[in-house]
């Protein structure tokens, strides 16, 4: 049993010596075999249960969604001291704290493995009463609870306290959650040859054409304003006007048309005013863009890259999406690995109407759909709840919803355009064939209004050696609200930013 004993290591080792002397994660403790092995944790208190003989604390790191329960035997002899400490009022929900023991198998349900606590070191309290200012005290400022006590808190709470939310069971499972999927997305590009390449975040150009824009400006409009004058942007810093970006793709298909399979996967920015529950005025986008690649491809490459990213969560995340499964969304886990095993139902635009008009009274839709308007969320809710049961891919869209730089499909009205909706969310997935003529590219340049000029060096793609080329954008938070059923985006996104919210 010794011999075969899981002992905890510490994370790394830097010639042979621990290079990080923060103890151990909980995480790793957790998954070792009880063998007395004596171990040091450090992290928050969540809970403190006093009793007659023993003293709980069960300890969090956010290493994983458990923490550790530490026990503290009054009946001890060796750890006396430690047990007077423990059951200090100062040791508290909230408070940091450094426990000493040995790991031993747990006489109670609930975890294999507890600490049998020797010593403890109260590092930071969190007060756990509100105290006035004691006047006596010159400079006292009194004290504030700590907000987050053992009771259940709403979601809204929360968001006002941002900066402690990560320390709840929610928010921690958001993160770790959050962390894994942006590694498994490098992972899965990585492993496919593709190139990860870092698009600027201050842009000249619109790759969108939607106008919702942040200007990027050092002038001092008061003083411009002040003295009665219009700005002028020549004498700004990049001399010329300057905007926080909207997609990377532009710049993602000059490298594509270089190293065939490329992505990026940065901040992107839009000052659209929409207060919705899926819109952030600053989001992370994951954009693939790949050449000698049709629409089809296209649409393959998505399909596997949002299953395969669905299974690693279901995978190497089981603990957290058991926690969003129970508390959050019911029967997500199921509905995902649904998901993760399914083929995606393809629909084109004009069918996708048909079936949204067929519907009609039945449906109750607020916004009535026709040919040539823009889907509503009520539509690709339909579509994929109703019509589907699942994922669809609509593909073939009016050129006239849809951006310049999008493949004009024979009939002259339609693009080379696919969406991947998905229940719940709706859009979760924008992309196309790109338009790789260039006669046909500048003449829908200017029908638009754009100055071909302005985009010379996109349009040299299609004088140098043009291919055909296709590409999408995973809004990473939509993906990170539909594995763990958050019912508002800014809950996905540590500080969220959006129309009247830009707090930390
Ligand atoms: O559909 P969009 O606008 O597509 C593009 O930007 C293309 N340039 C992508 C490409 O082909 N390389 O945005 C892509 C995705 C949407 O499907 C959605 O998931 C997300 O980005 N998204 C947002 N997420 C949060 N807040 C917003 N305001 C978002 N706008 C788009
Ligand atoms: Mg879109």
């Amino acid at each position: 049993m010794r011999e075969n004993a899981r002992k905890v290591s510490p994370l790394i080792e830097f010639f042979g010596r621990v290079w990080y002397t923060g103890g151990m994660l909980i995480k790793d403790i957790l998954a070792a075999t009880p063998c007395s092995q004596d171990v040091t944790v450090r992290g928050w208190v969540r809970t403190k249960r006093d009793m007659k003989n023993l003293i709980f604390i069960e300890l969090g790191d956010g290493s994983c969604f458990a923490g550790i329960q530490c026990t503290f035997d009054r009946g001890s002899e060796t750890g006396k001291g430690a047990v007077e400490i423990a059951a200090r009022s100062e040791i508290s929900t909230g408070a940091a704290v450094e426990i000493r023991g040995r790991l031993v198998a747990s006489p109670a349900s609930g975890q294999k493995v507890e600490v049998a606590a020797q010593e403890i070191i109260l590092i930071g309290e969190a007060s756990s009463e509100d105290r006035p200012p004691d006047p006596a005290v010159p400079g006292d400022a009194g004290t504030a609870a700590y907000p987050l006590q053992k009771k259940r808190h709403s979601l809204e709470f929360l968001r006002e306290i941002a900066h402690l939310r990560a320390r709840t069971n929610t928010f921690g499972a958001v993160a770790r959650l959050r962390s894994r999927m942006a590694f498994a997305i490098h992972q899965y590009f990585f492993e496919r040859g593709f190139q990860y390449i870092h698009t600027p975040v201050i842009t000249a150009s619109d790759a969108e054409g939607a106008g919702a824009m942040f200007q990027v400006t050092t002038l001092d409009m008061e003083e411009i304003a002040r003295k009665g004058n219009a700005p002028d942007f020549h004498e700004d810093f990049f001399g010329k006007r300057a905007f926080l970006t909207v997609s990377g793709q532009l710049e993602a298909e000059t490298y594509a048309t270089a190293l065939s399979r490329v992505y990026t996967f940065g901040p992107t920015f839009r000052a659209e005013n929409s207060n919705t529950t899926r819109h952030l005025a600053e989001f992370w986008m994951v954009e693939p863009e790949i050449a000698f690649a049709d629409i089809n491809d296209d649409m393959n490459l998505a399909e596997d890259f949002l299953k395969n990213i669905i299974k690693t969560a279901l995978d190497d995340c089981a603990e957290d999406i058991a926690f969003f499964d129970s508390h959050i969304e019911k029967g997500i886990a199921a509905s995902l690995r649904e998901v993760a095993d399914s083929r995606f139902v393809h629909i084109t635009y004009t069918d996708a109407i048909r079936e949204l008009e067929k519907a009609g009274s039945a449906a109750a839709f607020e916004f009535k759909p026709y040919w040539g308007c823009d889907l509503q969320s009520e539509h690709e809710k339909f579509l994929t709840e109703k019509i589907a049961g699942g994922p669809v891919i609509v593909i073939d869209y009016p050129k006239e919803i849809k951006a310049f730089y999008m493949k004009l499909n024979d009939d002259g009205k339609t693009v080379r355009a696919m969406d991947v909706l998905v229940p719940r969310l709706g859009e979760i997935i924008g992309g196309s064939q790109r338009e790789d003529s260039l006669e046909k590219l500048s003449a829908r340049m200017i029908e638009m209004g754009m100055k071909p000029e302005d985009y010379s060096w996109y349009l040299d793609l299609r004088r140098y050696g043009s291919v055909p080329h296709s590409g999408f954008g995973l809004g990473f938070e939509r993906l990170i609200q539909y594995i763990t059923g958050m019912a508002n985006i800014r809950d996905v996104i540590p500080y969220p930013r959006a129309v009247g919210q830009a707090n930390y």
